[in-house]
């Protein structure tokens, strides 16, 4: 929707911040609760080769993880999401956060010593998010990329964060984050001798007739 005012509504004399994107996050002690590393481990050995995306060395699965009953339950993990992604919607405003969502690929990220992923997006669903399972100290930071094009002045003279270029999250173990498909992301090299393990998702909102 777009925003329409009057210009003396405008603050006067004032800087007003145009736009913004919807980052949303929400931690759970009990990440045993929702995957477990036996899922994990199941997945990467027994059900899926790694693939090549985004990712620069560790372990990619397919994005068909829970797809099947022989994949484990990962009915958990899924109504967590929901649960949160319909308070995402309804804290931004959306008219019918009571949407039916339906889950467009689930899968698995392990990233050892030096591995990371490249900036990307996910476009082509409506929403995206990360759960993650394992993070050692020193194992990467996630990072969002500003969507608009950069002006070095603002960016790099004027200590505004919100102007970017990164927003940069040191993550922890139980930590869902949800974000707009369309927003680029990437994960910093883990530098620990330890896996960095987390499982990624999209979502999309259905049944829309516009
Ligand atoms: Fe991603």
């Amino acid at each position: 929707m777009a925003r329409e005012i009057q210009s003396n509504e405008l603050p006067q004399g004032e800087t007003l911040h145009l736009f913004a994107d919807p980052l949303y996050c929400y931690h759970t002690d009990h990440v045993e609760d929702l995957v477990t590393l036996d899922m994990i481990e199941n997945t990467r050995k027994h059900l899926f080769k790694s693939q090549q995306f985004s990712n620069v060395g560790g372990y990619q699965s397919s994005h068909l993880v829970g797809q099947d009953d022989k994949h484990g339950d990962w009915s958990k993990l899924y109504a967590h999401v929901e649960e949160h992604m319909r308070k995402y919607l309804e804290q931004n405003g959306c008219r019918y956060p009571d949407v039916k969502m339906k889950g467009s690929g689930l899968w698995i990220n392990v990233n050892g010593r030096g591995h990371y992923n490249k900036p990307h997006n996910h476009v082509g669903t409506s929403f995206s998010g990360i759960f993650y399972v394992q993070v050692p100290k020193h194992s990467g930071g996630l990072y969002f990329m500003r969507g608009s094009q950069q002006n070095g002045h603002i960016e790099m003279m004027c200590s505004q964060p919100e102007y970017g270029p990164l927003f940069e999250i040191m993550p922890s173990a139980g930590d869902l984050f949800l974000f707009p498909s369309e927003l680029v992301h990437g994960v910093y090299p883990n530098y620990s001798k330890s896996d960095r393990i987390s499982v990624s998702f999209n979502i999309n909102i259905v049944g829309w007739a516009y």
